[in-house]
């Protein structure tokens, strides 16, 4: 391994473990997982239970063992990103990490902080000695879709949608 360069400029995004004075950071930029949605899904309520996910973590982060949330800051302390992981059982038994949700500010895109991040999670699997993480993208996420092949990401299924006619309504 090369050694560190004692000139190298200090990164200029910090990772840490999840604190409850993140919830208000987190859940303003959990808004951003409605980016790449299908036009079928209705962006409200998938924002609303984004914000749902977030009030569920930080009511168990002191506590869960089987969770972790990393929160990525800039140097002024503005929360820039996020990841989410679990331990989870598999439908086969088999446990794995699943990443739950990764999101970036879309001011500082493309600088590698989704990789990064993305490591933090692969690292917190690694240590629980889990084989294998595991998530779930939209297809519409073009820039999410690329930076997983990138990171060795294969695409395991495709869930498969078809609009139905409008059907009776209860009662009708
Ligand atoms: C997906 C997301 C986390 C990526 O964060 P990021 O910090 O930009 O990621 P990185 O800089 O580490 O890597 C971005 C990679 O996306 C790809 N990319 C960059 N711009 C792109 C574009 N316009 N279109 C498609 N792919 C693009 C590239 O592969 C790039 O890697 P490289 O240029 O270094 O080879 C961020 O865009 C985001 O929060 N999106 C909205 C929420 C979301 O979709 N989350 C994922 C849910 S599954």
């Amino acid at each position: 391994m090369a050694a560190p360069d004692p000139g190298a400029a200090p990164p200029r995004f910090a990772i840490r473990p999840w604190r409850p004075d993140d919830e208000a950071g987190v859940a303003a930029l959990a808004l951003r997982l409605t980016v790449g949605l299908p036009p079928w899904r209705d962006p409200l309520p998938w924002a609303a239970a984004a914000q749902g996910w977030v009030r569920t973590w930080a009511a168990r982060a002191s506590s869960a063992d089987d969770q972790a949330v990393f929160v990525a800051t800039a140097a002024d302390g503005r929360c820039v990103g996020f990841v989410d992981v679990a331990a989870r059982r598999h439908f086969t038994g088999a446990e794995e990490a699943y990443v739950g949700e990764l999101v970036v500010a879309e001011d500082v895109e493309g600088q590698g902080l989704g990789s990064r991040l993305l490591s933090e999670a692969e690292r917190w699997a690694h240590q629980r000695g889990l084989g294998m993480i595991a998530l779930d993208a939209s297809m519409g996420s073009a820039r999410a879709r690329a930076l997983y092949r990138r990171r060795g990401f294969a695409e395991e299924s495709v869930r498969l949608v078809k609009m139905l006619p409008p059907g009776p309504r209860p009662g009708e």
